[in-house]
């Protein structure tokens, strides 16, 4: 891939989790060093580090880190402070079903290491990590392929929240296809929702697809409707924070008011998403776990009173888009069609059995 991409915005360097501050973007281009507990939960907290799979390769790092910064001298001492720490880091986001799983992966791995030395237990908490993080750019790359077939040259596409390079160990899941067809001179003319309150579609995903040379225009979340109208839209492409056994989706706040416009206008709705993102546990989207926000993200945005002081505000981060208004779920191991609850579960029996 030729296409000049951010610089790696998550990695790990000398025992610390260095991570881009995406709260400073599109200002300033900061890499933070963590190396405790505190200072990660806060990262992922304040979506320093933000993102669905970003989430769950940081907190797979991170995990790592605190562990082999571990002071504990006998291993029931580590063993005991893992556990602490796994579970402080799972509280710092409930939504995005990526952190647990990615914890998960690494509480078993620490559980297969029974009976090896603190040392011998870091050395496959690393390996796990880094396969974590290795994987979500491989996953990246399959997404961007399979979606890039369901596209023509010249399309117009709205995307909601970001979902590219910055939410990924590689190209991201929504904005994967974007980048392959630019490659490709696919000329896609990207409409990106500024996404209120944090603004994750200007801030982050008009600077990655700009900085890569997309045409991209920034929108307010308001105006979707009109650019639908006007034909602007050929299709929109989205990511997933969790998408329950029967194909509801919850993703960024404000994606299924997208979602109806699009199935309004006979627009196709794309939801893209790693296999990782998609919870068998949780059989509904009413069962998905919503984060709720501080309000002073709303009434007193980017440090500028935007509501008066005393007004109260409502901010949910997420919200769950029924599967009927999706026309597809685009993962790693192909494209899931309706019925969803059926066909999801094939996507996995066929993953197992190959
Ligand atoms: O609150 P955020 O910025 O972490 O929300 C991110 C999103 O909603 C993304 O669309 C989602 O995580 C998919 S990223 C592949």
């Amino acid at each position: 891939m030729t296409t000049t991409l951010i610089p790696a915005q998550l990695s790990m360097d000398k025992q610390k989790l260095i991570l881009l501050d995406q709260t400073l973007l599109p200002e300033r281009e900061v890499y933070l060093e963590l190396d405790n507990k505190e200072d990660i939960f806060e990262a992922i907290k304040m979506l320093r580090v933000r993102g669905a799979p970003a989430i769950g390769v940081a907190a797979a790092y991170g995990l790592y880190v605190c562990m082999k910064n571990s002071k504990a001298t006998d291993f029931k001492e580590f063993s005991d402070e893992f556990q602490i720490t796994k579970d402080y880091l799972a509280t710092s986001r409930p939504t995005a079903v990526n952190l647990f799983w990615a914890l998960d992966r690494m509480a078993d791995r620490f559980k297969k290491e029974k009976g090896k030395s603190i040392d011998e237990t870091n050395k496959a908490l690393l390996q796990e990590s880094e396969d974590i993080s290795t994987e979500d750019k491989q996953m990246a790359t399959a997404i961007g392929e399979h979606g890039l077939t369901l596209l023509k040259k010249n399309m117009g596409l709205l995307t909601h929240c970001n979902a590219g390079g910055l939410v990924a160990s590689g190209i991201g899941t929504a904005l994967a296809p974007m980048y392959l067809g630019h490659e490709k001179g696919y000329n896609f003319k990207v409409y990106a929702d500024e996404t209120r309150p944090l603004l994750q579609g200007s801030r982050l995903t008009a600077y990655e697809l700009h900085k890569a040379g997309l045409d991209v225009t920034v929108i307010c979340d308001n105006m979707a409707s009109l650019v639908m109208k006007e034909g602007k839209i050929d299709a929109v492409l989205v990511g997933c924070d969790r998408v329950a056994a029967n194909g509801d989706v919850a993703n960024k706040i404000g994606t299924s008011g997208v979602a109806i416009l699009a199935k309004e206008y006979g627009i196709p709705m794309y939801v893209l998403g790693p296999t990782s993102t998609i919870d068998l546990n949780t059989a509904t989207g009413t069962d998905i776990d919503i984060e709720l926000r501080d309000e002073q993200e709303i009434a007193n945005g980017f440090g500028r009173r935007t509501a008066p002081i005393g007004v109260k505000a409502y901010n949910p981060a997420f919200d769950v888009t029924d599967a009927k208004y999706i026309t597809a779920i685009i993962t790693e191991k192909g494209i899931v069609y309706p019925p969803y609850k059926k066909n999801i579960r094939k996507l996995f029996k066929e993953s197992v059995s190959k």
